[in-house]
């Protein structure tokens, strides 16, 4: 306070003030340190922020630095001849902590969305996120929306969709939201998906794949292939596939596909170590619901992995995330047992419902989907 009072200016009541019997001094080189006049002792640390600091800048017009019989720097003042041991510039410091980098993580398991999304201002940019209209989709497609981003959710089924974007025009008239047809187990419309949004000429900024089918009996889908294989992933990639130059041209632009931990569990190579087709469409007799799901899901993080290798030179980073644990959104629904295992669990993980009606997102799940939209790294490993 001393050197505020010193350099003209008002006492405050900073973090930076020191405590009584404290007193801030400088190295010749221009390092702060702490003298404590009771212990007689000092330290380089700000006994109360624990922070290090140095000078900043030259000394003021007429200001000379000098050192006494002891070694100590003080400081003379030609101009109204006078002689002081604090620093002019003590005001003026900035921190430095070069002995400790920034390990600290910035975003955990009980980070909230919004405080992910906390100051940004995400206005002018274009964000699509598939399968939006439930569970993380939605959470996701909301969070960018509210935050100003131009939202748009890809769905199978237009009447869910829009009941979706009124759910956040009711959190926010202002939202820039709007549906768009995308069935994912269908090829054309995929392509058809991509010409109307490619119609609009807008950028695009993050792509989120995210729509999932989870535990299906087996079918096959127009285009002849096993449905979870389909929607999970190969309609993204034919989707990333045909928006790849517009988020080019957006660039710095980001994908993140919605993986899962239980890719883990599977493998889509032969005995020999060869990629074994027959294994992401399997016919019927060779059919696991939960196998063909664990593929799709390793197939995820493989195609987003690529992708990031040949896209990141261009702008374009791809990550490929585990959102969290049996979430209760809907994506037990095709069958009891895991309605009733989701059910169980539920107590235990986080809740989609709670998450949107009740309190801002305790979202794992949005932090790692947001902080891989946003993060400037390029990859949130899914691990
Ligand atoms: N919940 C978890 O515990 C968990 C764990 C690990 C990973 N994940 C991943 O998280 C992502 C989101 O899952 P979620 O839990 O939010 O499940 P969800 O509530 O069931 O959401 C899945 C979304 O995908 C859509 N979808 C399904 N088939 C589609 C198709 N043919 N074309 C377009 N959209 C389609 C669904 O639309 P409809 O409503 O029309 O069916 C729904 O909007 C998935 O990738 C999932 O693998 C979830």
């Amino acid at each position: 306070m001393a050197a505020l009072r010193y350099a003209g200016l008002d006492d405050t009541d900073s973090e930076d003030e020191l405590p009584l019997g404290w007193e801030q001094r400088t190295t010749k080189d221009g390092w702060v340190y702490y003298a404590n006049h009771t212990e007689e002792k000092t330290q380089w640390e700000h006994p109360k922020t624990g922070k290090r600091k140095r000078i900043a800048g030259d000394l003021p017009y007429g200001w000379e630095q000098e050192t006494d019989e002891n070694g100590q720097v003080y400081f003379v003042d030609h101009i109204n001849k006078r002689t002081t041991y604090l620093d002019p510039r003590l005001a003026f410091t900035v921190d430095d902590n070069p002995t400790k980098p920034t390990t600290r993580q910035r975003y955990d398991g009980s980070t909230t969305a919004m405080e992910i999304l906390q100051g940004r201002d995400l206005t002018g940019k274009v964000v699509i996120v598939t399968g939006a209209n439930s569970g993380i989709g939605f959470e996701t497609a909301k969070s960018f929306a509210l935050h100003g981003a131009h939202v748009i959710l890809a769905c199978r089924n237009l009447t869910r969709a829009n009941e979706a974007v009124s759910r956040i025009l009711g959190e926010w008239h202002k939202a820039k939201v709007e549906a768009m047809t995308l069935d994912l187990a269908q090829l054309r419309s995929v392509q058809h998906f991509a010409q109307a949004f490619k119609a609009k000429n807008v950028s695009l900024h993050v792509l989120v794949c995210n729509a999932a089918a989870f535990a299906l009996p087996w079918t096959l889908t127009k285009d002849g292939l096993e449905t979870t294989f389909q929607v999970n992933h190969l309609g993204h990639f034919h989707l990333v596939q045909l928006l790849q130059d517009v988020l080019c041209r957006s660039a710095p632009a980001r994908v993140v596909v919605v993986s899962s931990e239980s890719h883990r569990f599977t493998d889509i190579n032969d005995s020999s170590g060869n990629l074994d087709f027959s294994r992401l469409s399997p016919s019927k007799n060779d059919y696991w619901a939960m196998l063909a799901y664990n593929r799709s899901k390793l197939c995820n993080i493989l195609f987003s992995n690529e992708l990031h290798r040949r896209l990141s030179p261009r702008g374009v980073t791809s990550n490929a995330v585990h959102p969290g644990n049996m979430m209760y959104s809907s994506i037990h629904r095709n069958w009891w047992v895991y309605t009733l295992l989701f059910t169980l669990a539920r107590p235990f993980t986080k809740s989609m419902k709670e998450d949107m009606n009740v309190r801002p997102s305790r979202a794992g799940i949005l932090s790692v989907l947001l902080t891989a939209a946003f993060s400037e790294s390029g990859t949130v490993p899914c691990t």
